[in-house]
C-alpha cells in the first residue's frame, strides 16, 4: 500500500494542459508531498498525464471521483491502478458494494502490474456543496448527516480514506478511526480566488487543528503572483504539524 507522510499537502495541478502543469509544478516542487491529477487533466491527456507527473518523484492522486455499478467501478479502478497512482478516488454516493468493488479493483490492477496498492478514498459530500444542493439532489438531510452517513459507509467498505469539507472534520472526528482525512477547501487567509465555488472552506490552520490529513489546495497555489511562495507558505504550516506529530 502506498505511503504518504501525514499530514501533507496535496496540490491540484488542475491546468488545461501536461506542459502547464509541468511548468507549476517545476515551481512549487519542493515544498509539495502529493501531486493531484484531476479531471480535467484526465480527459485532456489521460493516463498519460499521471505517467508523466509521477516522474516528478512525488505520489500522484488520480482525482477520478468513479461512480458507476459496481462491475464498472472494479475495471475502472482496476485499470487504474496498473499506473503509478498513490491514491484515487470514488464516491461514497455510488454505495458500499460500488466502493468494496473499487477496493478490489485496485488491488487487482496494482498486483498485476507489480505497484504499490493505491490508496483507495471515498468522496463524502463536495465542498463546492451545501444543504440547498444536497435538496435539490434529493437528500432532504443535513450536510453534516450526510457526511457522518458516508464516512460510516467508508470505513464499512474497507477504504482507506474520505475527502470532506475542513468544515466536516469536527462531524466526523471520533467516527473516521484510521481513515485518511483528505480535505480540499483550503484557502489561506492571504489567498484571494477569484469566482470560488467552494462553499465549505477554511484556513490551513484551522484545517489541521480540525484533524485534516492531506490538505488538497489548487487555487490559492495555481492563482498566486507568486505560486512557490504560495506553496511554501502552506508547506511550513503543514511541515510543523508533521514534526510536532512526529
Ligand atoms: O482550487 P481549489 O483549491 O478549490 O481546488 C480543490 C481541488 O480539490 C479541485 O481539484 C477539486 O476538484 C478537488 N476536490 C474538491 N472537493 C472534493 C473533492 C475534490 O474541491 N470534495
Amino acid at each position: 500500500m502506498t505511503k504518504i507522510p501525514l499530514p501533507s499537502l496535496a496540490v491540484a495541478l488542475d491546468t488545461p494542459t501536461v506542459d502547464e502543469a509541468l511548468a507549476i509544478a517545476a515551481e512549487i516542487a519542493p515544498f509539495v508531498d502529493v501531486f493531484k491529477v484531476g479531471l480535467e487533466l484526465l480527459w485532456s491527456e489521460g493516463p498519460a498525464s499521471v505517467e508523466v507527473v509521477a516522474g516528478l518523484g512525488r505520489p500522484v492522486f488520480a482525482d477520478a471521483k468513479l461512480d458507476d455499478i459496481p462491475r464498472t467501478v472494479y475495471a475502472a479502478a482496476r485499470n487504474l491502478a496498473r499506473h503509478p497512482v498513490g491514491m484515487f478516488t470514488v464516491h461514497t454516493s455510488g454505495g458500499r458494494d460500488m466502493c468494496t468493488a473499487a477496493r478490489e479493483g485496485a488491488e487487482e490492477g496494482a498486483s498485476g502490474a507489480g505497484l504499490p496498492r493505491p490508496l483507495v478514498i471515498g468522496v463524502t459530500v463536495l465542498t463546492s456543496h451545501d444543504r440547498a444542493t444536497l435538496v435539490a439532489t434529493g437528500v432532504d438531510r443535513a450536510v453534516a448527516e450526510v457526511v457522518r452517513c458516508r464516512t460510516e459507509l467508508a470505513l464499512e467498505s474497507g477504504l482507506d480514506g474520505i475527502v470532506c469539507a475542513p468544515t466536516d472534520l469536527p462531524v466526523v472526528s471520533g467516527l473516521a478511526g484510521d481513515l485518511v482525512r483528505v480535505v480540499p477547501g483550503i484557502r489561506p487567509a492571504e489567498a484571494r480566488v477569484g469566482g470560488d465555488d467552494q462553499s465549505r472552506a477554511s484556513t490551513p490552520e484551522v484545517a489541521l487543528d480540525s484533524g485534516a490529513d492531506v490538505l488538497v489546495v489548487g487555487r490559492p497555489v495555481l492563482q498566486a503572483p507568486d505560486p512557490g511562495a504560495a506553496a511554501e507558505a502552506i508547506a511550513s504550516r503543514v511541515i510543523s504539524r508533521r514534526e510536532d506529530a512526529g
